[in-house]
């Protein structure tokens, strides 16, 4: 954990930006896997592991804001507990360690939100994610749980998005460690992508690597020579050359930080003239967006910068035509970078997004497009200094959506679609890196990970 006074100074930071009430951080329970004793690995909460910091089930955390104090509620062990899981500290002495003075009995929370409610006062919550914990609330708060998310506190989302959007300087340091085991996950993925392979053999390696070094994985890994889907999680095909390995896979530490890193090699180690093509231009692409960030820019007009290179990159392949900028502006690009260029990333790996994506990435004056493509980018507003977000272009051949586009003749002037058919074999590439925006532009997070296709080449003949 961080030092008690990280949390008081946050917990201080949020009061000041809220006028009354009661602010209600419910933490995460357990969640049974395949019978109630068999539970999945606890995960906590991540708002409320930033405000509260403690790290086990069964807790919640309060701010009265009228009555200018915090209290946290959970039940001391018994016996019975020592017996299981041997001996805890007290929820006393717990609660010393993120700055908060005031505990009670978790059963003690109903009373204490009737009162409340009873005396009229406002409740603020975030929007629950987890059925314990909608049931817990509905409960709790009386309001039937399909009628919860119209009663989430708008100004609490709000003051929450401010804060944890922008990262403090021990928050970095611990996204950083981060991106350095996944180094050490995706150089070890690389080297393991020879023919023959299964995936799910390097997936579960990898995933190992996570959670010797730091904890578990950040979100279920993403390997498959099968690219061209996006967020594709099945691992059963054995590796051939002739196809590209798209690995897309981060951790998080016991604080819950998170990394969040793609890489593509191509099976065997050697790139073909055809993949050095594509993948010169999602790297172009990447270097392009990155080179862009700073404060003040608008990350949809980065995104833009990362769709145009592409149309310029395959225009020039020939799998593209016309103005590269109109055909990036027209949507064009979208068949075959249908995706966003990236998202915040920080205690959760798309960042804040269970709040309200579009309270997280856009405002008044950046607002979600609906265009096919466009409509899919997380966030698009101004970056601000302290922000830490990822940068993922790719090119994805997906034979699928080739053939609905050229039933279509769509943006045909800006598609040679007899070279894309050449294509539908080739899987898709992604690169993606985790960036901090600073001052005056930007800072690439961790211990530099293989990316152009010389260090690529290189790593891979290494055993
Ligand atoms: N790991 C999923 C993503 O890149 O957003
Ligand atoms: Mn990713
Ligand atoms: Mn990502």
């Amino acid at each position: 954990m961080f030092p008690s006074t990280v949390y008081s100074d946050r917990r201080k930071k949020l009061r000041a930006e809220l006028s009354g009430g009661l602010v209600l951080f419910l933490g995460n329970q357990e969640v049974p896997f395949n019978y109630p004793a068999n539970t999945y690995s606890f995960r906590q909460d991540s708002n409320f592991s930033y405000f509260f910091g403690l790290d086990h089930p069964d807790l919640a955390g309060i701010m009265d804001l009228d009555g200018g104090f915090d209290m946290i509620f959970g039940n001391d062990v018994d016996i019975d507990d020592i017996i299981w899981m041997g001996v805890q500290p007290t929820i006393r002495d717990q609660a010393a360690l993120v700055g908060v003075t005031e505990t009670a009995p978790l059963k003690a929370l109903n009373e204490l939100v009737t009162g409340a409610l009873t005396q009229g006062r406002k409740i603020h919550f975030v929007p629950p994610y987890r059925g314990e914990t909608i049931l817990w609330l509905s409960d709790m708060l009386g309001i039937p749980h399909l009628e919860l998310k119209a009663n989430v506190s708008e100004p609490l989302i709000r003051a929450i998005i401010r804060l944890r959007m922008k990262k403090e300087a021990i928050e970095v340091a611990e996204i950083e460690k981060m991106v350095d085991v996944a180094w050490k996950m995706h150089t070890t993925g690389m080297k393991m992508a020879m023919p023959g392979i299964v995936e799910r053999s390097i997936a579960g390696t990898i995933e190992g690597i996570a959670l010797s070094e730091c904890g578990p994985v950040s979100f279920p890994v993403i390997l498959s020579i099968n690219g061209q889907t996006l967020h594709n999680h099945y691992h059963g095909n054995t590796l051939v050359e002739g196809r590209m390995l798209v690995i897309d896979a981060g951790c998080e530490n016991d604080l819950h930080y998170a990394s969040d890193i793609t890489r593509t090699v191509p099976v065997g180690g050697k790139f073909n003239a055809r993949q050095k093509g594509i993948y010169e231009v999602v790297l172009t692409a990447n270097l392009a967006a990155m080179k862009a960030v700073k404060p003040g820019v608008p990350f949809r007009d980065i995104h833009m910068i990362a769709a145009t290179e592409i149309a310029k990159g395959l225009t020039a392949l020939g799998i593209m035509k016309g103005n590269p900028e109109e055909a990036a502006a027209r949507g064009a690009h979208t068949l075959f970078f249908p995706h966003g260029l990236g998202h915040p990333l920080g205690l959760d790996v798309h960042d804040l997004e269970g709040l309200g994506e579009n309270l997280i990435g856009y405002d008044d004056e950046v607002q979600r497009s609906k265009e096919f493509g466009l409509a899919f980018l997380r966030f698009g507003r101004k970056l601000q200094e302290g922000f830490v977000m990822t940068i993922e272009p790719g090119i994805y051949f997906i034979p699928e959506l080739i053939d609905i586009w050229k039933a279509e003749n769509k943006l045909a002037a800006f598609i040679n679609y007899d070279v894309v058919e050449t294509y539908k074999d080739f899987g898709g590439i992604r690169i993606e890196d985790d960036v901090l925006v600073t001052a005056d532009g930007f800072r690439v997070l961790g211990k530099p990970i293989p990316k152009t296709v010389e260090e690529i080449e290189k790593i891979m003949q290494e055993i």
